[in-house]
Formats: C-alpha cells, sequence, structure tokens
C-alpha cells in the first residue's frame, strides 16, 4: 500500500521528464513569438527601427546621368571617352570574341583564380606602351588609386598634395592615415614654401617617408600640372612621386603616353604612375605602372588588387585592342589636340561662363561669370543649363561633389569633355547654346537702382 512500485517510480519520473520537455518547448516557442524588436544600435528599449538615410539631405546629389537619353543626334561633350573607341568596331568584335570565349565575369580576384590570359596580355602590352617595366591592372578606375596610395604610404608618414586633387585621391589619404599637407593648386612657390618648412620642423627628415601626389591634369579643373618644376622639388627633399595620369594617358605626348612623353620628363624620376581605362581608352578599369619592385609590392598590398574581382576579360580585351588601334593610329592624338584647343579658344569667348583648364586638356570647367551667387543657387542654375542644352541636342555634365567631404571643394561648373569628332560647326553650336541658355535659364539681370 505505501510501498511503492520501484517500476511505479520509473513511470512517475518518465512523466515528470516528458512534462518538463512539453513545457520547456511551448514556453520557447511563445516567448519567441511574443519578442519584441529590439534596436542593436539604441538603448535596449524595443523601438521601431528607422534607419537614417544614407545621405544627408542637404548634400548635393547628381541626377543620374542622361547616358540613356542620347542618341546619335545628340553632340556628346558629358562623356570622357576623348578618342571616341568606344564605337569602334575592331575593339567592339574582339571584345564580343573574348565574351563568347570566357563568359562575362572573371569570378575571382587575380590572386584566387581571376588571373586570365588576357590580364597578363594586357599588363605586358601597357608596360611596353608606357615604356615601363611592369604594370598591374585594377579592375575599377576610382580604386587604383585610392588603394596605390595606402599600398605605400602608412601611419606616420607625410603627404604632399595639390589642393583640387580628385576626390579618389583624397580617399587614399583617408585609408593611408598619413599626415597630409595640401598645397595650393598648382602652385610650385608655396609648395616649395611647405618643404623648407617642414625640413625646418623636422618634420621632413629622413626617417620618415614623405610622398608628393599630383595629377598630370586635373580632373576638377581640367589644368595641367608643372611637372618638371614637381621632380626638381621632389628630388631636392626626397619625396617619392606619385602621378595620377588619368586624363593625360591616351591624349598627351607623340605617342598618347602622358605627361612624361609630353614634358619630356624621363619615366624613372615618376616613382609611381598611376592610370586609368576609363577615359581615352574606353573601357573600364586602371593600372600602375613603374619599375617591377614598386608595382610588384601591390600583388599583395593593394586592397583593390587583392580583394575584388579581376576586370572582366572582354573588358580587358577591350583595352588591348584599344591599344592596338592606339598605336597603329596616333594621328588620333593629333586630331583630339586640335579639338581641345579649338573648343578652348571657343569657350573662352562665351559671355557669362568663364572656363579654366589647360588649352591641350580635353576636359575644362566652365563657371558662371556671375559672382555674386551662393554655391547652392549657381548649381542649380548650371544644372538648368545643363538640361536646356540636352533638350537641344548637346549632352553635357555637371561636376558632382560631395560639398561637406571633400577636401577645397570646387566652385559649381560643367565639366565639358572634348573628343576628337567635334568639328567646328559643332563647337559653335555648344558655344551659342550655352549663351542662350544662359539668357534663358540663368540668373536674369538686376534691376537697375532708380
Ligand atoms: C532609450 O531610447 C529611447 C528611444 O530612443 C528613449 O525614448 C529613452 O528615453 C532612452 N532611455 C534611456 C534610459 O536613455
Ligand atoms: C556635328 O557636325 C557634323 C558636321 O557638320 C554634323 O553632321 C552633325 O550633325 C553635328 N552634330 C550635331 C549633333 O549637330
Ligand atoms: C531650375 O529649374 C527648376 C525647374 O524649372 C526651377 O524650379 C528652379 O528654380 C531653377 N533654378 C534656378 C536657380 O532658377
Amino acid at each position: 500500500m505505501i510501498l511503492i512500485d520501484i517500476y511505479d517510480m520509473a513511470g512517475w519520473w518518465t512523466l515528470l521528464i516528458t512534462l518538463q520537455v512539453i513545457l520547456g518547448s511551448a514556453y520557447f516557442l511563445w516567448s519567441k513569438k511574443s519578442k519584441k524588436q529590439y534596436d542593436p544600435l539604441c538603448n535596449g528599449t524595443a523601438v521601431e527601427w528607422k534607419p537614417r538615410p544614407l545621405i544627408e539631405e542637404d548634400v548635393i546629389v547628381e541626377e543620374p546621368p542622361t547616358v540613356g537619353k542620347i542618341d546619335e543626334n545628340v553632340i556628346n561633350v558629358g562623356a570622357t571617352s576623348f578618342l571616341c573607341l568606344e564605337k569602334e568596331e575592331s575593339i567592339m568584335n574582339s571584345a564580343l570574341n573574348s565574351l563568347s570565349k570566357y563568359g562575362v565575369g572573371s569570378c575571382g580576384p587575380r590572386g584566387f583564380y581571376g588571373t586570365i590570359d588576357v590580364h597578363l596580355e594586357l599588363e605586358e602590352r601597357l608596360a611596353k606602351f608606357l615604356e615601363v617595366e611592369e604594370t598591374c591592372v585594377y579592375s575599377y578606375g576610382f580604386s587604383t588609386i585610392a588603394s596605390a596610395i595606402p599600398a605605400y604610404a602608412k601611419k606616420g608618414d607625410i603627404i604632399f598634395a595639390d589642393e583640387k586633387v580628385w576626390f579618389a585621391i583624397q580617399k587614399g589619404f583617408d585609408a593611408a592615415r598619413s599626415t597630409v599637407r595640401y598645397y595650393k593648386h598648382n602652385d610650385m612657390e608655396n609648395l616649395e614654401e611647405m618643404l623648407s618648412a617642414a625640413t625646418r620642423k623636422k618634420e621632413l627628415n629622413p626617417r620618415r617617408r614623405a610622398f608628393l601626389v599630383a595629377e598630370a591634369i586635373y580632373y576638377n579643373t581640367g589644368e595641367m600640372c608643372p611637372l618638371k618644376r614637381i621632380v626638381e622639388l621632389a628630388r631636392k627633399y626626397k619625396l617619392r612621386i606619385i602621378l595620377d595620369e588619368s586624363l593625360s594617358i591616351g591624349v598627351l605626348g607623340k605617342h598618347g603616353r602622358g605627361i612624361t612623353e609630353h614634358l619630356n620628363v624621363p619615366r624613372e624620376e615618376i616613382d609611381l604612375i598611376v592610370g586609368s581605362l576609363e577615359h581615352s581608352f574606353a573601357t573600364i578599369g586602371g593600372f600602375c605602372a613603374g619599375t617591377h619592385y614598386i608595382v610588384e609590392h601591390q600583388r599583395l598590398s593593394g586592397l583593390g588588387y587583392c580583394f575584388s574581382a579581376s576586370l572582366p576579360p572582354m573588358l580587358t580585351q577591350a583595352a588591348i585592342s584599344a591599344l592596338d588601334v592606339l598605336e597603329a593610329r596616333p594621328d588620333m592624338l593629333r586630331e583630339l589636340e586640335a579639338c581641345s584647343r579649338k573648343l578652348h579658344a571657343a569657350l573662352t569667348k562665351l559671355k557669362h561662363f568663364s572656363v579654366s583648364g589647360d588649352e591641350l586638356s580635353p576636359v575644362k570647367h566652365l563657371y558662371l561669370k556671375k559672382e555674386d551667387l551662393t554655391d547652392r543657387l549657381k548649381h542649380s542654375y548650371l544644372r538648368n543649363v545643363t538640361n536646356y542644352c540636352m533638350e537641344k541636342g548637346i549632352a553635357m555634365s555637371l561636376a558632382a561633389y560631395l560639398r561637406d567631404v571633400e577636401h577645397s571643394c570646387p566652385e559649381p561648373s560643367i565639366r565639358m569633355a572634348s573628343s576628337r569628332k567635334l568639328n567646328d560647326d559643332n563647337i559653335s553650336l555648344i558655344c551659342k547654346l550655352l549663351d542662350e541658355a544662359y539668357e534663358n535659364v540663368g540668373p536674369k539681370p538686376e534691376l537697375q537702382a532708380l
């Protein structure tokens, strides 16, 4: 009676454990269902998570480019394909052949299955074209210089740079975390003052690596850098030169080898040349050129090189074919040069716009001559001017900047790109339309004070 059978005991235990399991699971399921959404970035209270906008509202953001609307009958002075190679039959065919051979993507970074024969061929061809020991190809123009700078410059190093260098270079400085000193745009006296002051203060000393970063043709102003003087100063103060030749390779020089060829500066004087395949070569990607010793270093420390999928083979092939065309017909460069000069001369005669940029530079910037406007208003007027011109058959692009993020952000401007196919009629139409647009949508002249 009081004695409970040992077997009954075992039965009770089983029941207890089963009950516990059932209750436990029920609690688990219930608590999961009723759990509130917690904001991990907040203080733990249950709130609706509303992400902050990625872009603050008062940053001026470009509208999507008008490229989709551009047809054959529109003059395009917005695109930077200066040599008009994007429509070249032979290049398109070779790219298509490459597409059917390799498919679209390369499926891996260069060091991990992403190297295909065309990459090696392009690097070899570029090295031969530029007369350097070695080049390495990146898959995106922006990340080329943005990775190349931090591959060499580190925390503790010092960099001297022109204040108008474009955004990718500034991002490179951020990643390098070096001390950056900006000198006034193309002002060599200012640079020399800064260098000698830095030497006096022992900021420049033999134990510290120092760099000088400049662009051959500045994307933000169209001006050419005084390379000879830069090289002199760099040698005197023992700086290494990193030169961005994105807008000058395939543009300047007898064979299109860039500013070093144009100004007759030996290529060995420049420690690292960085170029882009996205302008004259009309494809995608960028490259670094220099001695084997310097370029090889990036294959393990250029982050954009190591960790991005390599350039799609068909775009790599397009660059090789573009080199073929350029080497076979260097007279293209003279056509481009003539057009750049003519466009420059015509733009300087505009009534309402001032122009910056070297005569030889294919990139020109147009600013409103009217001074007393805020940047925001200037941007808006220029936007309306470009829209007006687009409706009448000329595609132009506004220079886009991140006003609060960029160093020494340039004044709003229309960025014009000349190309070798512009003729006199086209150029005079461009100028006529610009002044006409200004009269129609530009700032109205103020009423005369009584
Ligand atoms: C936690 O955050 C919520 C929502 O942002 C806020 O209402 C609440 O006052 C905060 N509590 C504390 C203790 O900071
Ligand atoms: C540019 O000029 C050529 C030759 O005069 C002309 O055929 C072409 O239509 C012009 N382009 C535009 C968009 O007017
Ligand atoms: C530009 O055009 C838009 C639309 O027509 C207009 O709302 C805006 O006020 C114009 N901007 C200026 C500065 O006139």
